[in-house]
């Protein structure tokens, strides 16, 4: 290891020595023995001002008994339970709690991830079948001209089926809202539902979105969405409709959403260009949550908020130089593209490290972070389902009725919506 980490101090320096860019975060890397070791100290004086927060919604939010209940379990089992134990903590035992590392010692290209594969049953929208090339025409002996067939436009002047739309589905209490691109020349829309094993007419629009009241969540419900064009007082309806099962995923860009959640997790990834900043929503939440903290007594700041792809990249190369296994890495720092921090919807509070866990912010943000709509993105005791180590400071934006009732259920994000956070 020894030669490896100096031959790694020497790239360090030649990157350095070759590369004038540093941003904020990138200056304040130094590799601890913590959990997504973000230097807090330096951290702290980049402190976001609070300046735009009403701040009245968590006195006005009713406050979810059982959540507040669970929530007051949890953080005084963590308060005295030991940090969950990785080969990271238990370096951080035996080696000097820190050393410094300025740069990544090399930054390899992050290998291609494996075509994603998800569930059939989970997708909105499959590729459009590949037009059948045409068949060579056979030498015929005879020169018998043969008419051209038209399969594309039925005899009796048909039109053409309307092509499948992508279809998005947001559900909130009161209303299932549904969006989807256009179709040329369609003429109106169907939303349907399929429950208890029949179809219904949600009802149909020549819009592109529609908005349906009092269905409720279920998991064995089916939403379809159906383009249509009118032939002679008749609807030819798109060839094959694109049935979405609960939870409601929607796959477009490269981005993967369920139920209007942007997710990001080991399974599901965002392209390498996405994320430009907090995102407004994200920024104005925290805002709101500084000022009730505030009120509380308690001062929080963001650690760290947006880290695009790059910065991603060098921070977990870093840890996996450390740790000298990405296995290890893996338990607490995303790979490149899965980290929610690129998406511009989580935020680290105050100390980015297991230091941090029990701590008054730590119990007061999992007690009330959902009255801003953040919930506790990575919770003790569900590291197999999100696959990643307890972080009682990494937050993130979903908005308040999600947070809501994701925090009353006591499930994360992966359990919520049955889905599998894992490298392929
Ligand atoms: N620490 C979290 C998992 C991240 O790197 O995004
Ligand atoms: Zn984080």
């Amino acid at each position: 290891m020894k030669w490896f980490r100096a031959a790694a101090a020497l790239t360090a320096l030649m990157m350095l020595a070759g590369c004038g860019q540093q941003d904020k975060e990138t200056s304040l890397m130094t590799v601890t023995r913590q959990a997504d070791p973000i230097s807090t100290t330096a951290a702290a004086a980049g402190t976001t001002a609070a300046t735009s927060a009403s701040g009245t919604d968590a006195t006005k939010a009713p406050a979810p008994e059982t959540t507040a209940k669970k929530t007051t379990k949890k953080t005084t089992r963590q308060t005295t339970a030991k940090a969950p134990e990785t080969t990271t903590v238990t370096e951080a035992e035996t080696e000097p709690v820190t050393e410094p590392v300025t740069e990544p010692t090399y930054c390899e290209p992050e290998p291609e991830p494996e075509p994603q594969t998800e569930p059939e049953l989970h997708r909105v929208t499959e590729p459009e079948p590949e037009p059948e090339p045409e068949p060579e025409p056979e030498p015929e002996p005879e020169p018998e001209p043969e008419p051209e067939p038209e399969p594309e436009k039925p005899s009796d002047g048909r039109p053409a089926a309307p092509a499948t739309t992508l279809f998005f589905v947001d559900t909130n209490e009161s209303a299932t809202n549904f969006t989807w691109d256009p179709v040329e020349g369609a003429d109106g829309y169907e939303v349907k539902l399929k429950k208890d094993g029949k179809w219904q007419l949600l009802g149909e629009t020549s819009g592109t979105s529609y908005s349906a009241a009092g269905i409720g969540l279920d998991r064995n419900y089916i939403f379809t969405v159906k383009a249509y064009k009118m032939y002679n007082g008749e609807k030819i309806y798109s060839d094959r409709s694109r049935n979405c099962a609960f939870p409601y995923m929607t796959q477009k860009n490269g981005l993967t959403y369920v139920d209007g959640l942007l997710i990001v997790n080991k399974t599901y990834s965002l392209p390498s260009t996405y994320g430009w900043g907090l995102t407004n929503e994200t920024q104005a939440a925290f805002n709101e949550m500084q000022q009730g903290a505030r009120a509380d007594g308690l001062s929080i700041w963001i650690c760290s908020g947006f880290r695009n792809y790059a910065y991603q990249n060098q921070l977990y190369w870093n840890y996996v130089a450390r740790d000298g296994s990405q296995w290890s890495a893996d338990m607490y720092s995303a790979r490149a593209g899965h980290s929610e921090h690129q998406s511009g919807l989580a935020i680290d509070v105050n100390q980015a490290s297991r230091y941090f866990n029990g701590s008054a912010v730590a119990q007061w943000l999992e007690k009330n972070c959902w009255k801003y709509g953040f919930i506790i993105r990575y919770p003790y005791g569900k590291e197999d389902k999100t696959g990643y180590n307890y972080e009682s400071w990494h937050v993130r934006y979903v908005g308040k009725e999600k947070a809501r009732r994701l925090t009353e259920s006591g499930l994360c994000i992966e359990e919520y919506y049955g889905l599998t956070s894992v490298y392929s």
